[in-house]
């Protein structure tokens, strides 16, 4: 099997068992090509690229346009802050005054869940949702999951927890598809208020307590406290939450185990990880950056092998 099942990738939920496979032996491929003094394939050099992002982003769309520069396509880039949608153009119509001008991909980031769905549903081009509000963030999930094969040698099996925000946070949603996708036990561990009431239907654990929670995984994946996303308070203050769900270097030390932390980004030091821990050599914060490349590159190379076709 050599190519993915979908022509778009629009969440984990579309994908198989294989598709991540696929995606994790060519970031392999990849990720000893950006090691190299000359970091560049020639692969795409036919294909067009527009990054549209109408949510801010600083490492996931620096992280894309490395990709697709790596594999030397032709790269467009678009801000909301500075276009017509403030004029009051649709979605529909900006992207097809893109597309007019002979566009194969598109990436977009959009606040609306489902917006890369709908997307995909009315414009002629490959489509990669870079997170669509609080819903799914494929990359994402892709890349902490293959950090995780990386580190452990492999996902199946592992104890995994998500920490933090699930209620409003995309890569919650795609990492537990992901992980349960590769034979992963998963659990999530928050505030009450911020976890999903029937979230245990996607087969996840659920704990409120940390302690138990760290000594049960092999890996946390620590969230950020996505306040960008809440018109209410869910819990009394930022310094309690820290005290209950915030890792800090001496919980760490008072575990059973050596666990590896995780996090998808931008952090909050001393919020959700204090300094020491995200610096720690427990910590695979960077790492995830760096495989962060290769992915994308995987991902961009095989939808474009679906569009040459
Ligand atoms: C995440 C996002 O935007 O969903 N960050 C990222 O993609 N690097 C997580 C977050 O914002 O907390």
């Amino acid at each position: 099997m050599s190519e993915l099942s979908v022509n778009h990738l629009l969440g984990i939920k579309y994908l198989n068992k294989n598709d991540i496979e696929l995606i994790f032996e060519t970031a392999d491929h990849f990720k000893e090509v950006i090691n190299r003094p000359i970091k560049k394939v020639p692969s795409l050099r036919d294909i067009t690229i527009a990054n549209l992002f109408f949510e801010n982003s600083t490492r996931t769309k620096l992280s894309f346009e490395l990709a697709e520069k790596r594999l030397s396509a032709d790269v467009i880039n678009f801000s909301a802050s500075q276009s017509s949608v403030k004029k009051g153009e649709t979605l529909i119509d900006t992207v097809n005054n893109i597309l007019s001008m002979k566009v194969d991909m598109v990436v977009m980031r959009h606040p609306n869940p489902g917006a890369s769905v709908f997307l995909s549903q009315h414009v002629d081009a490959s489509i990669i949702n870079a997170g669509d509000g609080a819903h799914e963030h494929p990359t994402q999930a892709l890349l902490d999951s293959y950090s995780i094969r990386e580190k452990l040698g492999e996902v199946k099996g592992k104890n995994i927890v998500i920490v933090g925000d699930i209620l409003h946070s995309r890569v919650a949603l795609s990492n537990i598809y992901a992980l349960k996708l590769q034979g992963a036990n998963v659990m999530v561990c928050g505030p009450k208020t911020l976890i999903p009431k029937h979230i245990d239907k996607l087969g996840v654990k659920v704990e409120t307590n940390l302690h138990k929670a760290l000594n049960w995984c092999d890996v946390a994946n620590m969230l950020r406290v996505q306040n960008e996303r809440m018109e209410i308070s869910y819990f009394p203050s930022t310094r309690e939450y820290t005290q209950q769900f915030g890792v800090n270097k001496t919980l760490l030390d008072s575990l059973d185990k050596e666990i590896t932390i995780m996090h998808p980004g931008p952090i909050n030091r001393g919020v959700e990880i204090t300094s020491d821990v995200a610096d720690s050599k427990q910590a695979i914060i960077l790492d995830q950056v760096q495989n962060g490349v290769a992915i994308r590159m995987a991902v961009i190379y095989l939808l474009a092998s679906k569009i040459k076709q």
